[in-house]
């Protein structure tokens, strides 16, 4: 955490319609201090995913903005905004493509210039955060679901990224995979929004530290349809000062500080 008062990641008013005309997003507004981590939850088809891709770049907004820290995404800002937001695809076979692990997490590195001794140290770095040294010599395709997802994340790590976003990072984990990410997620230090439609966010080793304390929500067609969503999840509603506008889908989050409610 800094003391840079700019948020991680700010969204604003954000509208977004696909080409074929169907309108998925529509006045969202997400603000994610730095160093928070925050569940975005929500029912299947609500705007998750899309939501995710506009913080990289992915998706451009029809209306409204997205900053990344101080940096608005723009055409211009691209490759910065893809430097500082790493996104963790839900299926980790997006992400792996090379013939060695190790491969895999030097493309991105390598693509920013790295080479050598630097850019083997930066692999080594990222695969030792996520717990997958062992692995750095196999072939991705060969891995289980929760090695392949933990590979995932260190190609992303591999970027020094401010902020990670994860869709649905544990949708296919047995409970034990589950635990595997949810401790290496936990100890990264920087901005998380985790895209997800289940529950694990409650889960023990997760709750908020006195350095982590977000809470999550989902943005309301109905309040009560939110009450519905998130009591079982056990997090805490939002404030109104955080509350997500006319959007199918957001997220907020309490200020800093364990005050603040549980959350992921
Ligand atoms: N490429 C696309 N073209 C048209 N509509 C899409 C496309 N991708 C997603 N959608 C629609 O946008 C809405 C939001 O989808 P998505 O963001 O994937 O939801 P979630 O991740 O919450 O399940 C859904 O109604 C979905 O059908
Ligand atoms: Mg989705």
């Amino acid at each position: 955490m800094t003391d840079d008062p700019t948020p991680a990641i700010e969204v604003a008013g954000l509208a977004y319609t696909y080409p074929d005309g169907h309108q998925a997003l529509c006045g969202v507004d997400l603000c994610v201090p730095r160093g928070q981590r925050v569940a975005l939850l929500g029912p299947n088809g609500c705007g998750k995913t899309t939501l995710a891709l506009h913080l990289n770049g992915i998706h451009r907004g029809d209306q409204g903005r997205v900053a990344i820290g101080d940096l608005e995404v723009t055409n211009a800002s691209l490759a910065e905004i893809r430097r500082r937001v790493g996104v963790v695809f839900q299926d980790p076979d997006d992400q792996l493509f090379m013939p060695s692990v190790r491969e895999d997490v030097a493309f991105g590195p390598a693509n920013l210039g790295l080479s050598g001794a630097e850019l083997a140290a930066r692999v080594d770095e990222a695969l030792a955060a996520v717990d997958a040294a062992d692995v750095a010599d196999r072939a991705p395709h060969h891995l289980s679901d929760g090695e392949r997802q933990r590979v995932a994340l260190a190609t992303v790590l591999a970027m020094r990224p401010e902020v990670l976003v994860l869709d649905e990072p544990t949708s296919g984990l047995d409970p034990a995979g589950r635990r595997a990410l949810i401790t290496v997620l936990a100890r990264q230090p920087v901005a998380q929004v985790v895209v997800t439609q289940s529950c694990w966010p409650t889960a023990s080793c997760w709750r908020p530290t006195a350095s982590s304390c977000p809470t999550a929500s989902i943005p309301p067609a109905s309040d009560a349809a939110a009450a519905g969503l998130t009591r079982p999840a056990g997090l805490t509603r939002p404030t109104p000062a955080g509350r997500v506008g006319a959007g199918r889908v957001g997220a907020s989050v309490g200020g800093a500080g364990p005050s603040h409610g549980r959350g992921l």
